[in-house]
């Protein structure tokens, strides 16, 4: 049995009214493409503090004119209460993506990261909850492992967080396990373990790896390996985390309260990362042939290791990964080389 399979036959018979917030952001756009091309109508709610119009723009012109209208966009800011508020005004489900990414960021301004990622993060579980939503599905984040070296990660082991940003992460946990407690809502964290794909942004200082470095690979500019290249990750395609969350809102309540690491529970190291990349964009590149990469130093704040054992996400919620890393690349490659030019 399918679970997700079952789930979207479901959706396009029956239209919901859901709320994501970052929607103008990486996964938060790729979740409101999934969702308007299930029929679903969709809030979405974003500052563009990290996000940009143009991933709109293009959801937009991937799903056509007639599910576009079923989609409406709030100008807001999760640290408002009252933005919260009127987004999650008659919704059935929440699935809350907004926050200030980047371990690096949150070491060079923690007060910002806070903001929204604690105190936005609690006007949107007060709002959702005073909405009566039906479910409340959050992005955590692996980075909640901390300095706990067992492998693969398991959700009930964690470690001492490295950095602000995973306090942060950690925090949006326990509010959302209080919140059960107290009030009786229904919430479910999604610990998202190094997601990449189409929109992620390859700008800016505090860019992910991938579209960092698929940038630097297209451009011919110097691709720098924080430490010595053996740094590893369990690096997760997007259909995969929009699989896990469209479950997530939709499994029966035994399953809601918890959090479900969501990955591939496979490990792959910066320097094989590096030549998958290489090989794929080789073919149109010539100038990669013997690309090498610079190695710098470790980089305050990360973690060495990172794998998820994700079989609580297949027992509870039916999560069976479609992507592996290698196909998601193909497809992740394909699509900055057609759009690099244009995210500027
Ligand atoms: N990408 C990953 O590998 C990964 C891993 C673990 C967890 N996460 C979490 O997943 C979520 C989405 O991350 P992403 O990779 O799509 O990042 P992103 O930066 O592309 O998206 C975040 C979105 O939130 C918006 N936002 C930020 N502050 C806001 C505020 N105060 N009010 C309203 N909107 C605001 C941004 O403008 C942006 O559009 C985040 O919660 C992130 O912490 C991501």
């Amino acid at each position: 049995m399918n679970r997700f399979n079952d789930v979207q036959a479901q959706l396009r018979e029956t239209r919901h009214h859901w709320l994501v917030t970052g929607a103008a952001g990486f996964i938060g756009s790729n979740l409101v493409e999934a969702l308007l091309k299930l029929g679903q109508r969709v809030t979405g709610l974003d500052n563009f503090a990290t996000g940009h119009q143009h991933n709109l723009d293009q959801v937009r012109e991937l799903v056509g004119e007639q599910a576009w209208a079923n989609f409406s966009f709030i100008n807001g800011d999760i640290r408002q209460g009252a933005d919260c508020t009127r987004a999650c005004a008659g919704v059935d489900y929440v699935l809350h993506q907004a926050a200030l990414g980047s371990v690096s960021r949150s070491i060079d301004d923690p007060v910002a990261t806070n903001e929204t990622n604690v105190t936005g993060f609690l006007n949107m579980l007060v709002a959702a909850r005073d909405a009566k939503v039906k479910r409340f599905v959050y992005a955590a984040s692996s980075s909640t492992y901390g300095d706990h070296p067992a492998l693969p990660k398991v959700e009930t082991t964690i470690g001492n967080p490295l950095s602000p940003y995973a306090v942060t992460k950690y925090v949006n946990e326990l509010y959302a396990d209080v919140f059960a407690r107290t009030y009786g809502t229904e919430a479910i964290g999604l610990r998202y373990f190094n997601v990449f794909g189409p929109r992620q942004d390859p700008h800016g200082a505090y860019a992910a790896v991938i579209p960092q470095w698929v940038a630097a690979l297209i451009e011919g500019r110097t691709l720098r390996i924080n430490g010595d290249g053996e740094t590893s990750r369990d690096f997760c395609f997007i259909d995969n985390v929009i699989q896990a969350n469209l479950l997530a809102a939709t499994s029966a309540s035994e399953a809601a309260n918890q959090v479900y690491n969501v990955a591939l529970n496979e490990r792959t190291s910066l320097n094989q990362l590096h030549e998958m990349m290489r090989a794929i964009l080789v073919v149109q590149f010539p100038h990669l042939e013997n690309h090498k990469p610079d190695y710098v130093d470790f980089r305050a704040g990360d973690v060495r290791h990172s794998q998820a054992d994700i079989s609580k996400a297949q027992t509870m919620l039916g999560f069976a990964p479609t992507h592996r890393i290698d196909e998601g690349l193909q497809q992740a490659m394909a699509w900055y080389v057609r759009n690099l030019t244009q995210t500027k």
